[in-house]
């Protein structure tokens, strides 16, 4: 290469796919390609897509499209790169085809450590690259990245998913479970410690299922909390379903382990939940709750949870704002129902009216939002550590980093360093953040 090459990558959707550009952006800057933070000025653009919302698929084409007139002006001297979950449906790679003709490469969530080699054949050959992979078992190690926050960092443990709720694309896109072997996650997580690293948040669609080499889920948990230079270690996404006593149990032996779980609901209704393939019952959830909230009493607990999904009476809905009631979220997402070609709910003829859907989310919303103002003005008095991720955006003088219970924390303060834990009074609540005062030195 002569000259330096510039490159800037958009992400949709969720960690896993940011874990994924972080990825790739490690890989380029490898190669001698360099970032810059504006979109319009980088030789290379790359869009990292998510399929899991239709909303998603339509911000992602709507934004592609914006970059038709520049391609065409400037020829091979832009290059447009597509990769991402979106890419592993095959309407949609038709569609690319059809209407995005200039897209130079595109290639899918399975084969990303193949971007170098592309972006090296599309130069080399002047020829468009198309590579998607189906399903595969192979884990590739070893691939660098380039972390957005230097204190902190995702670890994949594992990919893919097994589950099949009825209304989800990802296991079409991301294939079935794949675990790393522990080994080599502690082994990267040594690394990420040796380079400043304090917080970790290991990543998998369904991180109770883990199946390591010798090792489950909290095992592995129990091996990282040994890291020493690791102090906070957390984790995304359980299932319900496969949490295990073993798991709750580490959150009171595993002093690094957060204190905090994302546990996605879905519904309240056991009508739905059956018709969702969740495989646990109202009343098996509202007891998990109960068991986590007996053995950890200050644990934060989330959810997600889908309004309008087809067949959802309002007996239904109302089971699900009960359920929101009865265990009192520290937050939550809510999604609308949305549907997903190729799974099985989108075939059903009784979906559910679009103004239906969101009058049901508002309801649900407000419900959600009174608990978590209500949960966080019990913090109102007590003392959190939080570790600071930067200077506020919105307030000059302020600082902005996460409780334990990963509650985002907003404090006044004076040459605070990014990545210091520190210990906050807090002073003030409101529905998505609290406030508060630092009362000693940094650790
Ligand atoms: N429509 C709406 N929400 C969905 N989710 C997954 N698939 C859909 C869909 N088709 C939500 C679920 C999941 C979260 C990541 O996205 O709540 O937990
Ligand atoms: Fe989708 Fe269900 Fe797997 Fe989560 S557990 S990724 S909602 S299929």
């Amino acid at each position: 290469m002569t000259e330096k090459k510039t490159f800037h990558i958009t992400t949709f959707g969720c960690q896993m796919n940011e874990h994924d550009s972080e990825i790739m952006a490690g890989m380029l800057i490898e190669k001698g390609y360099e970032p810059v933070e504006d979109r319009d000025t980088a030789n290379i653009v790359i869009f990292n897509t998510c399929s899991i919302r239709e909303n998603a698929d339509k911000r992602f084409f709507g934004t592609l499209g914006q970059l038709k007139r520049r391609k065409t002006e400037e020829k091979e001297a832009f290059t447009v790169c597509v990769c991402g979950c979106m890419m592993q449906q095959q309407h949609i790679v038709d569609q690319l085809k059809s209407k995005y003709p200039w897209v130079d490469v595109v290639f899918g969530t399975h084969n990303l450590h193949k971007l170098p080699n592309l972006l090296d054949n599309l130069y080399k050959e002047k020829k468009k690259q198309l590579e998607i992979w189906e399903d595969r078992d192979a884990i590739v190690e070893d691939l660098p990245a380039k972390r957005l926050f230097k204190h902190k960092s995702f670890v994949n443990i594992m990919y893919g998913c097994n589950n099949f709720c009825s209304y989800c694309i990802v296991p079409y896109t991301r294939g079935r479970e794949r675990s790393r072997n522990p080994f080599d996650i502690v082994k990267e997580v040594y690394a990420l410690a040796k380079d400043g690293v304090k917080e970790i948040t290991l990543l998998g669609q369904n991180v109770n299922s883990y199946k390591g080499e010798g090792a489950d889920f909290t095992d592995l948990i129990y091996m990282l909390n040994e890291v020493d230079g690791i102090q906070r270690i957390r984790f995304m996404t359980s299932h319900p379903k496969d949490l295990s006593d073993k798991l709750i149990e580490a959150f009171k032996k595993c002093d690094k382990l957060c204190k905090y779980i994302h546990l996605p609901v879905q519904s309240g209704s056991d009508k739905v939940l059956k018709e969702m393939n969740r495989k646990y019952t109202r009343e098996a959830y509202l007891s998990l709750v109960e068991k986590i909230r007996k053995a950890v009493p200050e644990i934060a607990i989330s959810t997600d949870i889908i309004v309008g999904f087809p067949g959802e009476t309002e007996a239904d809905f109302e089971d699900t704002l009960d359920l929101a009631r009865q265990v009192q979220y520290d937050s939550a997402f809510t999604f609308l129902y949305s549907t997903r070609k190729g799974t099985p709910a989108a075939q059903r003829e009784d979906q559910i009216p679009e103004e239906v859907k969101h009058q049901r989310f508002n309801r649900l919303v407000d419900v959600i939002n009174e608990s978590s103002a209500g949960k966080n003005r019990g913090y109102i008095g007590k003392t959190v550590d939080v570790l600071i991720d930067s200077v506020s955006r919105n307030k000059i003088g302020t600082y902005e980093g996460r409780s334990d219970s990963f509650k985002l924390v907003n404090l006044i303060g004076k040459d605070i360093v990014d990545g210091s834990i520190v210990p906050v009074k807090i002073t003030g609540a409101n529905t998505f953040s609290l406030t508060g005062e630092i009362i000693k030195n940094t650790k």
